[in-house]
């Protein structure tokens, strides 16, 4: 395997990015799965239920993934997810078989990197990879209310402090994975054509092969990136380690049928076919999740307990403004958009109330950053 040679020229410090890049890869996916192909599987003795006898972080109480009740969620105002190298096609890119799932190393000029939202540092990108079922009512890993998508994508990315993803599982901090749901639409997504095609190519374990047009990761991935769920969990995979910042997008990604249908035709490295890797939900334990909205005004009205007759009078197009300049660099829309405004003319707006929920405004977001100020 490539490793030996690159670190090798590595230890003599003349290290490129590249190659610091697809180390930091290479030594994720040995962690997350190669090296220890043989431990694990989705059935049997192999499966699910008995990964906790050879790794202990499999029974841990934060473990992943969990199912989201969406009418159970803390909404929050967090400051912007900031990406960088999204946008960038890598110089090459690799589709890989492992008996597992199929993933995807790089080797970008730039490093993809994500940091704001819940996080507290930069996070630099190690692979991805995808979850599936055995038809399209099965396989994401999260679930939203009890649903499961048919397939989920991971972009698995290890705090930068930490220099690579093998050192980042001794941290609780260590890992954010990016989680994108999928859902079926009538036509193929173009934007995974080649995967697609080159789904064909790796459908025996251990083949490799190379996008002769790299994606870059934004083509990959959905358009609305504010609206997301998070939580502290584990990787779903032994060693299960509780070391995971989970961020799952609302907005699913579109495939078309004959798109997933694809993945299913994979096969594992005893030659069977990969037609479900996803693990079962797990407890969620004493964990909040989040949901961050750029739509916290609705909820500090609910919350405030104001007399209706006032409520009525409050003017939610005129407090969008405040809200959002405090909130940080959201992206400005336009709140008529969102919000129908009321006949404000004619309902005179009692300055008192105005005052307090002006202060509310103000405060409430402040109250929810402190309360997430634990990362
Ligand atoms: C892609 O695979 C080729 C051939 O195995 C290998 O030489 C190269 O380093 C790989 N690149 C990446 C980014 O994984
Ligand atoms: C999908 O697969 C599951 C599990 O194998 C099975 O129980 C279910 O009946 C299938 N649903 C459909 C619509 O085929
Ligand atoms: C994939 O398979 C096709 C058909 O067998 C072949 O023509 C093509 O060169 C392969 N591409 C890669 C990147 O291996
Ligand atoms: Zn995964």
């Amino acid at each position: 395997m490539a490793t030996r040679s690159c670190r090798g020229s590595c230890g003599t410090r003349s290290c490129s990015g590249g190659c610091f890049m697809l180390i930091a890869s290479i030594l994720v996916l040995s962690v997350l799965s190669p090296a220890r192909t043989q431990d694990f599987g989705y059935d049997g003795a192999k499966g699910p239920s008995h990964w906790g006898e050879q790794y202990n972080s499999c029974t841990g109480k934060h473990q992943s993934p969990i199912n989201i009740n969406s009418l159970d969620v803390k909404k929050v105002n967090l400051p912007p997810l900031v990406f960088q190298g999204f946008d960038v096609a890598p110089k090459e890119t690799n589709l890989t078989n492992n008996g597992h799932t199929v993933f995807v190393t790089m080797d970008s000029e730039v490093t993809p990197t994500v940091s704001g939202g819940p996080l507290n540092g930069v996070y630099e990108y190690s692979q991805l990879h995808f979850h599936w079922g055995d038809n399209d009512t099965f396989g994401s890993e999260d679930m939203i209310d009890n649903h499961r998508f048919p397939m989920e994508l991971h972009i698995v990315f290890f705090k930068q402090d930490y220099q690579n993803a093998r050192t980042a599982l001794n941290y609780p901090d260590g890992l954010t994975v990016l989680a994108f749901f999928f859902e079926i639409a009538p036509d193929d997504n173009p934007m995974y054509g080649e995967f697609i095609e080159l789904l064909g190519n790796v459908t025996e374990s251990h083949l490799s092969a190379r996008f002769d047009v790299p994606p870059s990761l934004k083509e990959l991935i959905a358009d609305d990136l504010l609206h997301y769920y998070t939580y502290d969990g584990s990787l779903t995979t032994p060693p299960c380690s509780e070391v995971v910042t989970w961020i799952d997008f609302k907005e699913p990604i579109l495939l078309s049928h004959a798109q997933v249908q694809a993945f299913r035709a994979l096969k594992d490295e005893d030659g069977h076919p990969l037609t479900h890797n996803f693990r079962p939900v797990q407890p969620l334990g004493d964990r909040v999740v989040l949901f961050n909205t750029d739509e916290m005004i609705k909820q500090v009205d609910l919350d405030a307990d104001v007399p209706p007759e006032v409520g009525e009078g409050v003017d939610t197009n005129k407090l969008d403004t405040p809200a959002k300049s405090d909130a940080g660099s959201l992206p400005a829309k336009d709140p008529s958009s969102r919000k129908h405004p009321r006949n404000g003319a004619t309902v005179p707006v009692a300055s008192r109330w105005s005052l307090l929920t002006a202060a509310m405004v103000l405060l409430v977001p402040l109250m929810f950053y402190s309360t997430i100020a634990k990362c």
